[in-house]
């Protein structure tokens, strides 16, 4: 079986390393895989610090889309994975997540009626107005393969009329399954993985880049304000480029509780989660990662696709809220529960055992 897969975003680079290391050994699996970056991340520390440090092959193509609106970047992927697909005539095409490059290929394969196996199938925020969003429900409705980290996640699909149907698989026959979170797989083998660091104590770990909150100044503003009132906390913040440049063009500062710092590396960010006393954020992945390492979250978003988070009391929503931000960290605690959410760790041998049986 020959399996393309599309990747460009940095929680991709992290899902990638697993199933593709799951590939490599087995190869008695008889799988070929050849991996696609379109270049939407592409500096040294949002891109080539991962396929380093995390051994993920390098990939076989880089299609160098870069920065740019919504529409222009999905459009010259589009066409360049479509010319690709022409040329290569993969058996299937794989996507993670819900970022422009998975809707490009997935939008790329099903066109030319290339089945797509879609990673981290069914999450939903009912937000429409997401980019995310729109991304993760056009790429469901797409795709073959469905591969769900949880419960939630198959009845949000239901609801829209995607279930297993059986039958030769292509884009009206589909199969949908839980296989547990791929993000759970790579924090316990990485995790084990050491690295020279100076780690701080008694910090929060901070990020900030959903589009919803860097590309709206009143939120932006909200935030900010919130993290510079809570001086008696110390922050640890790795700054992604998009809020960076935000940042300086609204000439937002943090005050000296504040450690900003450049994105880093996938195994130190783990490190960092595993030191901190807590982690304040917009992230999806981050989210979970606290999850995994049992560290207590406060989201500043409105909803989230981890509902189930929310409800075993390890994750609190505060939206922008400069109030429920700081009464959310002041009333930070750990939750007696610790239930088993995102599976047994073994999620890319459960994809590639549907994926095999089925082709
Ligand atoms: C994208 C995804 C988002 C995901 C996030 C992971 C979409 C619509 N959004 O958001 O779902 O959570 O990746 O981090 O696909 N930039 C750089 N260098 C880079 C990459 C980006 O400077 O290597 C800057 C550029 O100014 C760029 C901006 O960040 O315009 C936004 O990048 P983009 O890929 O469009 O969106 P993200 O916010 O990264
Ligand atoms: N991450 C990282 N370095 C950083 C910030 C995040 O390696 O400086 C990792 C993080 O551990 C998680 C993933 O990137 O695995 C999450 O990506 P991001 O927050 O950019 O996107 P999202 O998950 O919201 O789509």
């Amino acid at each position: 079986m020959h399996i393309l897969t599309i990747i460009g975003a940095r929680p991709q680079f992290i899902k990638v390393a697993v199933l593709s290391r799951y590939i490599r050994n087995n190869p008695q699996l008889g799988v070929k895989e050849t991996i696609v970056h379109t270049g939407q991340h592409y500096d040294q520390n949002m891109s080539d610090i991962f396929f380093t440090e995390m051994d993920i092959p390098q990939p076989h193509y880089n299609l160098h889309i870069g920065s740019g609106s919504h529409g222009k970047m999905t459009g010259l992927m589009l066409e360049k994975i479509e010319a690709l697909l022409l040329e290569l005539k993969p058996d299937a095409v794989l996507v993670y997540g819900d970022t422009n490059s998975t809707l490009a290929g997935a939008l790329a394969a099903s066109k030319l009626h290339i089945p797509v196996a879609h990673v981290e199938a069914g999450l939903r925020s009912y937000m429409m107005v997401m980019p995310e969003e729109q991304n993760r429900r056009l790429t469901d409705h797409l795709s073959t393969w469905l591969f769900c980290p949880t419960d939630t996640a198959i009845d949000n699909l239901k609801k829209e009329g995607i279930i297993s149907t059986g039958g030769l698989p292509s884009a009206d026959n589909k199969t949908v399954c839980k296989t547990g979170d791929i993000m759970y797989d790579a924090s316990l083998y990485y995790r084990q993985k050491n690295i020279p660091l100076q780690i701080p104590s008694n910090f929060i770990l901070l990020t900030i880049h959903r589009a919803e909150n860097t590309d709206d100044p009143v939120r932006l503003k909200s935030i900010v304000n919130a993290v510079n009132s809570l001086s008696e906390s110390k922050f640890l913040f790795p700054v992604h480029p998009r809020t960076k440049k935000i940042l300086t063009e609204h000439g937002l500062d943090f005050g000296k509780h504040v450690t900003l710092i450049d994105p880093v590396g996938y195994l130190e960010m783990l490190k960092y989660e595993e030191a901190c006393v807590a982690v304040l954020t917009d992230s999806g992945g981050v989210q979970k990662e606290a999850f995994f390492f049992q560290k207590p979250c406060i989201t500043m978003r409105d909803t989230t696709e981890w509902v189930e988070l929310v409800s075993s009391g390890w994750n609190t929503l505060t939206g922008a809220d400069t109030g429920k931000i700081i009464s959310a960290i002041g009333n930070i605690h750990t939750p007696e529960n610790y239930p088993q959410l995102y599976g047994d760790g073994h999620t890319a041998e459960k994809i590639m055992k549907v994926l095999l049986c089925q082709y």
